[in-house]
């Protein structure tokens, strides 16, 4: 067994020996943008490159994007008898006095409300003041970095005073009951409380999620209302959906109930989350240990992935497959947050924290003991860990996780008070509202 687990180890490090494109700067400043048409014409093969990478990222997977070569001539000739799509970027060699007329000819077939962004060689301070006068939306000198144009992009389509767009943490387990909602809840929990953000939980453990469990909540409508019928979502109808946990704490809680047949389309996914986070600042998605279009999707289009993993063979082959899946498909994005949990059980063998962060090419940001009575206890009187015990060790885990999952340098530490319950109380408690 110990060499089996050995040999694994060591297979699934070499396969994560090439790494290096993976971390991404600036990630977090370009926003996911909304379903815009989007039509570029170039002169240069390499900024069409750049555009055909940004095209392909998952933060304008909404967007329809066309590119075509020929520069601004070519755009010019395109929109004489075509209309103009919502945004136009030209990528031209021109100079500042040849460009301008050509962009005056271009504004001639421009339809109101499509916007221009001009990719240019030369880094010209009077030039780009020209152009906004013009009213180009953006100047940008090549060579262009995809996450820049992505970031120029967003800012023209995500106004920050209008539109507030919450970061989206996905939450998922290598395997079943490792513990991934459980990490979810608390950590959703200590952003709430320590941050005074508002944080809204979303379970897509639809026929077995325990948010409403842990939160000691027995809503009767959730996220099935809502993903069952998308398009009627709004901000009024997500208001009587979601159960108000504290002041800054709602959940999207799940059914659970196996009478009904869930059928969920990526698609509703997407439509649901999108109202919640034009809602919130802090949206946690609780996803099932399943494997669907939908949860793929959901992971794939995450502003941050959390997967949470016990020390075995089993958890790390399959969060080594997460990992190469994120590593593929977001390639401008930073990697998944990794919890251990339930480590350190007396006579268990585990793979230790060093071969699995090895084979894995990633650091853990927490790892959390195995500790039944809290955990049971906690979860048993609906309560987070914090309020039933603010000394234990995993309190500060979750805080650790909080405050790495949003990138914050400190965490105030005033500690909400613990609450007086105790012993199965609350749980009989529960039942009774079952009944
Ligand atoms: N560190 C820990 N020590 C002891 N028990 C824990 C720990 N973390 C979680 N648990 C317990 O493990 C059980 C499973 O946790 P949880 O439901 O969060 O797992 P999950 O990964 O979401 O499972 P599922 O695959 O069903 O979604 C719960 O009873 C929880 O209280
Ligand atoms: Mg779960």
């Amino acid at each position: 067994m110990a060499s089996q687990v050995k040999n694994a180890v060591e297979e699934l490090g070499e396969i994560f020996d090439d790494e290096a494109t993976f971390e991404a700067s600036s990630v977090d400043r370009a926003r996911p943008i909304p379903r815009i048409s989007i039509q570029a014409f170039c002169d240069d093969q390499r900024v069409a490159e750049v555009l055909q990478f940004a095209a392909e990222d998952r933060r304008l997977s909404k967007t329809h994007v066309s590119i075509h070569m020929g520069g601004i001539a070519a755009a010019i000739g395109h929109y004489v008898d075509s209309p103009t799509p919502n945004l136009i970027i030209v990528d031209s060699a021109l100079r500042g006095s040849a460009l301008l007329p050509e962009l005056d000819k271009l504004a001639e077939s421009c339809d109101a409300g499509t916007k221009v962004i001009v990719i240019g060689r030369h880094n010209d301070v009077l030039l780009y003041r020209e152009l906004l006068r013009r009213g180009v939306s953006e100047y940008l000198v090549a060579p262009i970095d995809p996450m820049a144009l992505m970031e120029s992009i967003s800012n023209l389509y995500n106004n920050p005073d209008t539109d507030p767009v919450g970061h989206v943490f996905a939450f998922i387990g290598a395997k079943g009951g490792v513990g991934s909602s459980t990490i979810c809840h608390n950590v959703a929990w200590t952003l709430s409380e320590v941050l005074k953000s508002n944080v809204t939980i979303a379970d897509l453990d639809l026929a077995f999620g325990t948010t409403g469990l842990d939160f000691n909540q027995d809503p009767v409508q959730g996220i099935a209302e809502a993903l069952a019928a998308p398009e009627r979502l709004d901000d009024q109808l997500l208001d009587r959906l979601l159960t108000k946990c504290s002041e800054h704490l709602s959940i999207f809680a799940a059914p659970v109930v196996l009478e009904r047949d869930y059928e969920i389309s990526p698609e509703a996914c997407d439509m649901v989350i999108d109202v919640v986070r034009q809602n919130v600042p802090f949206v946690t998605v609780d996803l099932p240990h399943n494997w669907s279009p939908w949860s793929k999707r959901i992971l794939l289009q995450a502003d941050e992935v959390v997967i949470t993993a016990t020390p075995d063979l089993a958890n790390l082959r399959n969060a080594k497959n997460i990992l190469d899946l994120l590593k593929q498909s977001r390639k401008n994005d930073s990697k998944p947050l990794l919890v251990l949990n339930m480590a350190n059980v007396p006579k268990r063998q585990e793979i230790t924290l060093k071969e699995f962060e090895q084979a894995l090419d990633l650091k853990a940001i927490a790892v959390i003991d195995y500790d039944c009575e809290t955990f049971s206890q906690a979860a048993n009187n609906g309560q987070m860990i914090e309020e039933f015990n603010a000394k234990c060790k995993a309190t500060e885990k979750f805080r650790d996780i909080a405050m790495k999952m949003t990138k914050r340098k400190d965490m105030r530490t005033e500690k909400p008070a613990a609450s007086p319950l105790s012993g199965l109380g609350p749980l009989l408690e529960k039942f009774k509202l079952k009944r």
